[in-house]
């Protein structure tokens, strides 16, 4: 969960502090108590008068921010604060540690690999190795607990149809869970945290190679323990140590290295181990070099006032084709094409402060193209059951509105009823020019401008590292064009409108 702010802030969607995270019961219960009091989130969290840490902020935690100014910005920090500038800032959850926390495990050696930020990718990687490179080597301690995920609950597959239209560019799917018996409970705004196995035609694919034959506690190892889409650096090494036949040997020391135009570039597991046959090390060290298999995050897209025991989602598959082979997204495709109602999955409720306004009359502005509408139709859910009064607006975008309309006829319906006052739509496809929902935003600006001097709070989900820049650049637009402000003004207004809680982003 996280979000993109002005240098010097926290993120908008700010997790409670995990139980994992390194702080003594006090600093946690200060933080939680902080950070729910900055952003307006759950009551009890923390007790927020407990005499606070000395105060510290991270102002490249900021994902808007090129690499080399964060690491500019960090620029004289202890090397756990350096290492953290170079992580891309999105707390995604990817590497099971959030930014500071998968710095702090590098910094103090409880974490060996720096190839773990997924959205960094190399330039992250390149720029860790160098930084620890030059550091005092720290003696190396058993892994931390990552801040990832908390035991999940099980959880039953109901269905995953189709969103997208016949002849869309794209597969979206509208996943149902069932909660009965879970125990799970949560409210708009949160997130559902899907733990889900391997494809088992890749796991046996990878056990044929590792002439593994029949081995059952190899594969349920593949199955639903290892990430075999990823391999480390330490996964490289261990086939550079075993390959017997030199060039591989080579090949694999430059993935190793991370040398420009290694290949292949990008290898899941199956990968190196068809392209280098001379390297076969024990299975149990290759099963250790791998990195554990992560749950995925989602939007939980509906509300337990509409739909009681039941969580439900919108996913877009991940599925591409690289060297004539298909790779699917692990969790993606398995919702969409694998899960059915007989094997329970398990999942675990990411609360969040992403949340409707306490008083239901205050209007709100909610900006989520593309799956981004997940928490948006769990807000107007939740809405229409609570019969809101306040006025709510939506700015929705996606390629052709022939076929991408997410939740197009519920979100139709809610305007035809009155839920959603204000429907803004924005189709990158349907024309010559690109319209995204920020053009829509801009072409409205003194009408926007207008609710948000009545008090709205303004929501922003989906892609983080392009969409929600440049809505927040148009939010700082239409504070210059309508308000009248310097840049600067604009920044601090958008600042102090974070502050009360009312810019929040949830965006991954
Ligand atoms: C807070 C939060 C909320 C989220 N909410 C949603 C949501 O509501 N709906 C939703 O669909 N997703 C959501 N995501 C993303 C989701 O958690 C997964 O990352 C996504 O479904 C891909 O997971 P996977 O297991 O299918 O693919 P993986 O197995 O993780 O990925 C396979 C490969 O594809 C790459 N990859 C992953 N995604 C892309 C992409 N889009 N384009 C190109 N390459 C990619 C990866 O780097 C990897 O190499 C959310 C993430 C976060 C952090
Ligand atoms: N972290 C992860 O693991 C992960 C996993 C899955 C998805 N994601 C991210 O989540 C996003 C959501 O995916 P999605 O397929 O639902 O939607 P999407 O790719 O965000 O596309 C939705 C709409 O937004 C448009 N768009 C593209 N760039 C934009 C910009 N700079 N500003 C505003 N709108 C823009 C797209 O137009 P065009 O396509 O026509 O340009 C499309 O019309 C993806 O972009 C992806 O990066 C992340």
């Amino acid at each position: 969960m996280n979000a993109i702010l002005p240098p010097g802030l926290p993120p908008a969607a700010v997790p409670l502090i995990p139980d994992s995270a390194p702080f003594s019961a006090a600093q946690r219960a200060w933080l939680n108590g902080f950070l729910a009091g900055l952003y307006g989130g759950a009551a009890g969290a923390g007790n927020a008068s407990a005499a606070p840490p000395p105060a510290e902020d991270f102002p490249w935690h900021d994902p808007g921010l090129e690499l080399d100014e964060r690491i500019a910005m960090a620029e004289g920090r202890p090397l756990s604060r350096r290492l953290m500038a170079c992580m891309a800032q999105l707390d995604c959850g990817q590497c099971g540690y959030l930014c500071q926390t998968y710095a702090e495990a590098l910094a103090s050696g409880a974490e060996t690999s720096a190839a773990l930020c997924v959205p960094g990718a190399k330039a992250t990687q390149k720029a860790l190795k160098a930084l620890l490179a030059d550091a005092p080597a720290a003696a190396p301690k058993p892994a931390a607990a990552a801040a990832s995920v908390p035991a999940g609950r099980p959880v039953r597959f109901v269905a995953a149809h189709r969103l997208t239209g016949a002849g869309s560019a794209k597969d979206v799917r509208h996943v149902v869970l069932d909660l009965a018996g879970s125990g799970l409970s949560y409210e708009p705004g949160d997130s559902l945290s899907v733990a889900t196995p391997n494809d088992p035609a890749l796991v046996d694919a990878v056990v044929a190679a590792l002439g593994g034959g029949d081995d059952v506690a190899l594969r349920e190892e593949l199955l639903h323990r290892r990430d075999i889409a990823r391999p480390l650096d330490r996964t490289f090494d261990l086939l550079a140590g075993a390959a017997k036949h030199a060039p591989h040997a080579k090949a694999l020391r430059a993935l190793a290295d991370g040398d420009d135009g290694a290949e292949p570039a990008d290898a899941d597991l199956l990968d190196l181990l068809t392209a280098f046959p001379s390297a076969r090390p024990p299975v149990a060290d290759l099963m250790a070099s791998l990195p554990t298999l992560k749950p995925r995050l989602y939007s939980i897209a509906s509300s337990p006032l509409a739909c009681p025991g039941r969580v439900e989602l919108c996913v877009g598959v991940v599925r591409a084709d690289r060297r004539g082979r298909l790779r699917d997204g692990v969790a993606s495709c398995h919702l969409a094409f694998r899960a059915d109602a007989e094997t329970p999955l398990t999942g675990h409720v990411q609360t969040s402060h992403f949340r409707l306004p306490a008083d239901a009359a205050t209007p709100v502005i909610m900006v989520g193209p593309g799956t981004g509408i997940a928490p948006f139709r769990a807000f107007l859910q939740h809405r229409e059951q609570t019969a809101a009064k306040g006025r709510a607006w939506l700015f929705f975008g996606d390629q052709r509105s022939a076929t991408d309309f997410l939740f197009g006829e519920e979100i139709a319906a809610w305007q035809g009823k009155g839920v959603l006052s204000q429907l803004s739509l924005a189709w990158s496809r349907d024309g010559a020019k690109k319209v995204y929902v920020q053009h829509r935003m801009t072409e409205a600006a003194a009408d926007l401008w207008r609710w948000l001097q009545d008090g709205a709070h303004f929501y922003v989900c989906g892609d983080a590292l392009r969409m929600a820049k440049d809505v927040d650049a148009a939010l700082r637009g239409i504070a210059q064009s309508e308000g009248g402000m310097s840049a600067d003004q604009a920044r601090d207004w958008i600042v102090s409108l974070a502050r009360q809680g009312r810019y929040q982003r949830d965006v991954y």
